[in-house]
């Protein structure tokens, strides 16, 4: 059966300030989606959060970009904004940057990621989702799950994946997009991918197939905003099992704490820390970064979990590795490369104090 897995996201307000969500909202995300699953707009849905994201995860039969389902989502962050706002959470309705809804939520706020795919006989999925972070930040994971074969051995011997994948590379300052293949055109692939804040991997196809295999969201907050509103706290989507990577090769990237932009006013370098949804709660220094992944199993559109995978001893070194690299980082305070390079603070509230300074800065001789 084709059927559609969109996840849209939005921080609509935190509690307390930027570092979980409240229960009540998330009560009131499951009232709207419970709603649109009785009047059959929804086979299934799950609400999550990551950090102080709130996470809708629905399936339907209705496509991509659907105005019907980005409406539902869009008033359902509107309905959990009046809830944030009447217990006065922080940064209540932060992500929604526009009153008027115009048929799709992209470009308006919210993060999304959606697949069509033909479910098949076992359908295995991995949900990602990351608070205090940037759109970029699953480039080196999805190389690795689907790229590189130290990491995922299936690529060298199992004969369904030995192909290869094909990625879809955005620029998401100039707007372009590229394909690549692995494995014949890595080298190429790096020299985008190295760059996490100016090239995010979109898509991720089997070669072979054609069929998705990964979709991630792309979309740039402060792109969108004109301004510094908060981090994109992005979402990926993965197939896994069969002819896609297994879990476990997709999860392995994640034994590593991978090094993002993000953490503290979305200013900093820091460590993408996998943790339980229970865990996800970016304290420390608003950090540091959190990744949390959901599983699936898909029953004819019904989505039968979550599994909270990051939930394992099996990460604690992870976890370990990425406060040590936090305790390194932090100690640079506001120097670089802790903090970002100039030309990503653009982005950030510092050209605001820089606009001040100007005048004291004079001709050298
Ligand atoms: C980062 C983030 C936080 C805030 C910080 C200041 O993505 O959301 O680190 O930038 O807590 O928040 P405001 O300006 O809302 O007081
Ligand atoms: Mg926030
Ligand atoms: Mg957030």
């Amino acid at each position: 059966m084709k059927l559609t897995l969109s996840v849209i996201k939005a921080d609509i307000g935190g509690y307390v300030g930027h570092c979980s969500s409240h229960p009540d909202v998330l009560t009131r995300a499951e009232k709207n989606m419970a709603a649109a699953k009785k009047a059959g707009t929804l086979i299934d849905y799950h609400v999550t959060r990551c950090g102080d994201d709130l996470q809708l995860i629905m399936t339907h039969q209705k496509g991509e970009e659907n105005g019907e389902i980005h409406k539902l989502s869009w008033d359902t962050f509107l309905a959990c904004t009046d809830v944030a706002k009447k217990l006065k959470l922080h940064g209540a309705g932060q992500d929604l940057l526009s009153d008027a809804f115009s048929g799709n939520v992209k470009g308006m706020g919210p993060g999304v990621a959606e697949m069509e795919i033909e479910e098949r006989d076992a359908e295995s999925i991995v949900i990602f989702m990351a608070d205090k972070t940037a759109s970029g930040a699953f480039n080196l994971p999805l190389y690795k799950i689907f790229a590189d074969p130290f990491n995922t051995v299936g690529l060298v011997i199992a004969g369904n994946m030995h192909g290869g994948f094909a990625f879809e590379i955005h620029d998401v300052k100039e707007h372009k997009k590229v394909m690549l293949n692995a494995p014949e055109e890595i080298y190429d692939m790096l020299v985008f991918l190295g760059a996490p804040s100016r090239y995010a991997v979109k898509a991720v196809f089997h070669r072979e197939t054609k069929d998705i295999a990964a979709v991630s969201s792309t979309q740039r907050l402060s792109m969108m905003a004109g301004r510094y509103v908060g981090k994109d706290d992005p979402v990926c989507i993965v197939r896994c099992q069969g002819y896609f990577p297994a879990v476990g090769e997709v999860l392995e990237p994640f034994a590593g704490p991978n090094i993002v932009e993000g953490w503290m006013r979305g200013s900093h370098h820091g460590p993408l820390m996998p943790t339980s949804v229970a865990q996800s709660n970016p304290t420390r220094f608003d950090g540091p970064p959190r990744i949390i992944a959901a599983g699936f199993q898909l029953s004819g559109g019904m989505l039968v979990g979550p599994n909270d995978l990051f939930d394992d001893p099996a990460f604690d070194n992870a976890r370990k590795q990425a406060n040590d690299i936090a305790d390194i980082l932090r100690r640079m305070g506001p120097f670089e490369p802790h903090r970002l390079p100039l030309e990503e603070m653009e982005y950030t509230t510092l050209p605001q104090v820089m606009k001040k300074l100007k005048g004291r800065l004079i001709d050298l001789d």
